[in-house]
């Protein structure tokens, strides 16, 4: 029988798992175990650091609930959620407009609204503001009927899961006219900290990070034919548009708050105008996997894969 030794017991393991029978998973597993051990090496990690380590998983996973996705605010706290975005947009047909953070408090089950409704059920007064833009394919051509779900926290910062599980507010899915525009009336997003009261909060604290997230507006963009797009618009003015604890926002996505435009649809109340380009779909597509799946899904049971 041969030695395990720290040098070769990856070998080992990548031996063992060569009979694994989907090509994807065989790829993606062996690249994870070359790596969990390169950085085990690296760091020399030790026994103590390693049980740490799985007493930090295990709270991350009783953390999850239907309302409150732990998981994926490591993966966005450690930039990995950005990086998976970011190459994921390299894959389009065409560049359109870049995908941000879906976050963790997306959430299908939302109001359909007609053109033009208040996503908030209470509007505090002065707070109000409208958004609309074009939803486009990259040449500028209008793309008629496409949904336009947006979402995004209360005035006081928090998003109704984290109020009240039952209900929904500031959140509603619209359908463009004709000209491809959408028109949404919302209230002024606040700046936001991260849900902090968690492991991944405290991780963010031990760093010595702020957790907050720039004030923004959740989309989940979808036109038959079209790459879906998740993206968010940030406010330009806020102070951590360069800073964003989950590494969303950029410089394309940030916007102004206009007092009085001309060509808003809605006269008289301040607004954000942005237009929406989606790529057409590719190949990368059909295989990708929904950009848009609703966080609260990964807890409903599924059947375990049979081994055949
Ligand atoms: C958010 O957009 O609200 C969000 C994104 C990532 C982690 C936490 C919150
Ligand atoms: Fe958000």
């Amino acid at each position: 029988m041969r030695e395990l030794t720290p040098e070769t017991v990856t070998d080992a393991v990548l031996d063992q798992m060569a009979t694994t029978a989907d090509p994807r998973m065989k790829e993606v597993v062996a690249a994870a175990v070359r790596h969990l051990h390169a950085f085990a090496r690296e760091v020399n990690l030790t026994p103590g650091e390693w049980i740490k380590g799985i007493e930090f998983m295990t709270l991350v996973g009783k953390m999850c609930t239907p309302a409150r996705q732990e998981f994926i605010l490591l993966s966005d706290t450690l930039g990995l959620s950005a990086l998976v975005n970011g190459l994921h947009d390299k894959t389009a047909l065409e560049e359109g407009t870049h995908t941000s953070l879906l976050g963790p408090f997306y959430r299908e089950a939302s109001p359909r609204l007609a053109a033009g409704g208040q996503i908030a059920k209470h509007v505090k007064p002065g707070t109000e503001c409208i958004l609309y833009g074009r939803v486009t394919d990259i040449r500028g051509k209008p793309l008629a009927d496409a949904t336009v779900s947006v979402w995004q926290t209360s005035a006081d910062g928090l998003y109704d899961i984290q109020e009240d599980a039952s209900g929904t507010d500031y959140r509603g899915v619209f359908t463009t006219d004709a000209n491809g525009l959408y028109l949404v009336r919302t209230v002024k997003p606040l700046g936001y900290s991260i849900p902090m009261d968690g492991p991944v909060g405290n991780m963010v604290k031990l760093q010595g990070r702020h957790g907050m997230r720039p004030a923004h507006i959740h989309f989940l963009v979808g036109s038959p034919g079209y790459r879906e797009l998740v993206t968010a618009l940030y406010l330009r003015d806020d102070p951590h548009l360069d800073d964003d604890v989950v590494f969303g926002s950029s410089d394309d996505l940030a916007v102004d708050i206009v007092p009085d435009d001309p060509e808003c649809p809605i006269p008289g109340v301040p607004s954000i105008r942005f237009d929406l380009r989606l790529s057409r779909e590719g190949e990368a597509d059909k295989t990708s996997g929904r950009v848009g799946s609703d966080p609260s899904a990964i807890l409903k049971e599924k059947p375990v894969a049979a081994a055949s």
